[in-house]
C-alpha cells in the first residue's frame, strides 16, 4: 500500500499551480446526463474521484473520451455524451465508494423520468443523510419510493412539473441535485436558502451555457424556468479553492511563501481573511494569490459555516497550522459531527489539542515531531501532510488513497516549492 513520506523542516517557497476544483468537477460531470449532445469539460483535475465518477457515468450509458495531456500540464479535458441513457440505476458499489454519486439522481430523473440510486450509508465524517435531496426533488414533483437500500425517484408522466422548496439547512449537494432536476422541468422552480458555494455558481454557469434559465445565481434564492431541452457546450472547471487554501497553510506552517497560481480571491475571502488574522501576508495579483509568513503565527477563533463563511473543508488544515501558533486557538465545527479524526494523529506528532463536542482548543506548541500517521478522510489526511512538512525528522502518512481523491500531484507540487516528500510503495 502506498504512503507519503516527508522529511519536515524545510521553508517552502515558490509557485504552485492550482488545479480544477474537485467538488465543482463532481457536479459538472453529471450534467452530461442532461443532454444527448456532447459536453466537453476542461481543467478537470486528475483525481481518483473524477475517474470513479467517469466510470459511474459509463455504467449509465455515457461515453467519455479523455484527451491526452502533455507532460507537465495540469488537468485534462473530457468529452462526455449521453446519446441515450442505458441504465437509470446507480448501484451500491459505486455510491459506497464515492458519496457524490448521489449527484446523478437529479439529472437522471430530469432526463429519463426516473432514477434509482443506492443509499450512501454511513460516512467517515458523520451521518450525511440525503433526506434534503429527496425532499427537494419531491417538491419539484417527483414520487419517491424506498426499497432494499435503494431510493427510486420517478416523474409522473415522465417529466417533473417544477415547484418551490425551502432548505431547512443549507446543503451543497441537495442544492446541486435540485438545480440539475429543475432545469428540465415543465414549469418554474424556486429554491430558497440554497447553498451559495462557488461550486454552485460554477454549476449554474454551465447549465446556463447549456441553455438553462436560472436567475439569482450566487444568491440563496434561485429561480429556474424549466426548458424543453439542453444542448452541449464546452466549459472550464473553476480553480480549487480548498486545494489553494491547503497550500496557503503549507506556506504558513513552514514559515514560507507560496504563490497560488490560478486561485480566485473572490472564492476564498473567508480563508484569506483567516490567513491574514493568523499573521500571514496575503497578496492578490492578476494571476492568483501569494501567501507569505511574517514572523510567528497568531492564534485564531474560527467557526465553520456555509459559504461565504469559513469552509468545513479547511478546518483540519488550519488546525494543523494553528498547532504551531503563539497562543490558544478556538475552532468550532458546525457542519459535520465527527470531523476531528485528525486530532489524535496530530497529538501523536506533538500537537496539544483538546476536543469538547464540536469545539476544539488548540494550545500552540513550539514544534511538532515526525511520526507514522493515518487519517480516515481527505482533508484530515492533508492536515497530517502539513504537520509533517513542519515536523522535525520524518513523517509517514498512510492511506494515501484519501489524498489521491482530492489533491492532484501532491508530491510533485510540494517538491517544486522545496519540500522533501515522496510516495513510497510497499507490499
Ligand atoms: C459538499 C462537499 C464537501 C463539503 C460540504 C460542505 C462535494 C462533493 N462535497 O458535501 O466537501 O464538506 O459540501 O461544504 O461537493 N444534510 C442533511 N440532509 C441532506 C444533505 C445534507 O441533513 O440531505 C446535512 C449534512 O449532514 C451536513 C449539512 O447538511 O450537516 C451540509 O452538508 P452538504 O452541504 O449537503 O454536504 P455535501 O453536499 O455532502
Amino acid at each position: 500500500m502506498d504512503s507519503i513520506w516527508i522529511k519536515g523542516g524545510q521553508r517552502l517557497e515558490g509557485k504552485i499551480p492550482i488545479s480544477g476544483a474537485k467538488n465543482a468537477a463532481l457536479t459538472l460531470l453529471p450534467c452530461a446526463l442532461l443532454t444527448d449532445e456532447k459536453l466537453t469539460l476542461g481543467n478537470l483535475p486528475r483525481l481518483a474521484d473524477v475517474d470513479s465518477f467517469g466510470h459511474l457515468l459509463n455504467q449509465l450509458g455515457v461515453s467519455t473520451m479523455i484527451e491526452g495531456v502533455k507532460k507537465g500540464e495540469i488537468g485534462r479535458r473530457m468529452t462526455l455524451q449521453a446519446a441515450e441513457i442505458a441504465s437509470t440505476i446507480a448501484p451500491y458499489d459505486m455510491v459506497r465508494k464515492m458519496r457524490a454519486s448521489i449527484l446523478v439522481l437529479g439529472p437522471m430523473l430530469a432526463r429519463a423520468g426516473e432514477a434509482t440510486v443506492s443509499l450512501p450509508g454511513g460516512c467517515a465524517i458523520g451521518d450525511r443523510p440525503i433526506d434534503l435531496h429527496l425532499q427537494a426533488l419531491e417538491a419539484l414533483g417527483a414520487d419517491i419510493e424506498h426499497a432494499a437500500g435503494y431510493v427510486k425517484a420517478s416523474a409522473p408522466k415522465g417529466r417533473l412539473a417544477g415547484g418551490d422548496f425551502s432548505f431547512p439547512v443549507v446543503s451543497v449537494g441537495a442544492t446541486e441535485n435540485a438545480l440539475m432536476a429543475a432545469v428540465l422541468a415543465k414549469g418554474r422552480s424556486q429554491l430558497f436558502n440554497a447553498a451559495r458555494e462557488p461550486e454552485i455558481v460554477d454549476l449554474c454557469n454551465l447549465l446556463v451555457a447549456m441553455g438553462g434559465q436560472i436567475e439569482g445565481i450566487g444568491s440563496g434564492h434561485l429561480i429556474i424556468d424549466g426548458v424543453e431541452g439542453l444542448h452541449g457546450t464546452a466549459y472550464e472547471v473553476m480553480p480549487d479553492r480548498i486545494e489553494a487554501g491547503s497550500y496557503a497553510c503549507a506556506a504558513g506552517i513552514t514559515g514560507g511563501s507560496i504563490d497560488l497560481i490560478g486561485a480566485r480571491p473572490d472564492d476564498m475571502l473567508a480563508i484569506t481573511n483567516a490567513l491574514a488574522h493568523a499573521g500571514l501576508i496575503v497578496e492578490f495579483h492578476d494571476k492568483g494569490i501569494k501567501v507569505s509568513a511574517d514572523g510567528k503565527l497568531k492564534p485564531l477563533a474560527l467557526s465553520t459555516a456555509p459559504f461565504p463563511g469559513f469552509p468545513t473543508d479547511m478546518q483540519a488544515q488550519f488546525m494543523a497550522m494553528l498547532s504551531l501558533a503563539e497562543g490558544e486557538s478556538f475552532l468550532e465545527e458546525t457542519i459535520f459531527e465527527n470531523r476531528y479524526m485528525h486530532v489524535p494523529e496530530l497529538r501523536r506528532m506533538g500537537a496539544n489539542i483538546e476536543v469538547r463536542g464540536r469545539s476544539a482548543l488548540v494550545h500552540g506548541v513550539e514544534g511538532l515531531t515526525g511520526a507514522a500517521v493515518m487519517a480516515t478522510d481527505l482533508r484530515a489526511s492533508m492536515s497530517l501532510v502539513l504537520a509533517g512538512l513542519a515536523a522535525d525528522a520524518e513523517t509517514e502518512v498512510l492511506r494515501v488513497y484519501h489524498l489521491d481523491r482530492g489533491y492532484e500531484r501532491l508530491e510533485e507540487k510540494l517538491s517544486a516549492v522545496g519540500a522533501t516528500i515522496e510516495r513510497r510503495t510497499s507490499g
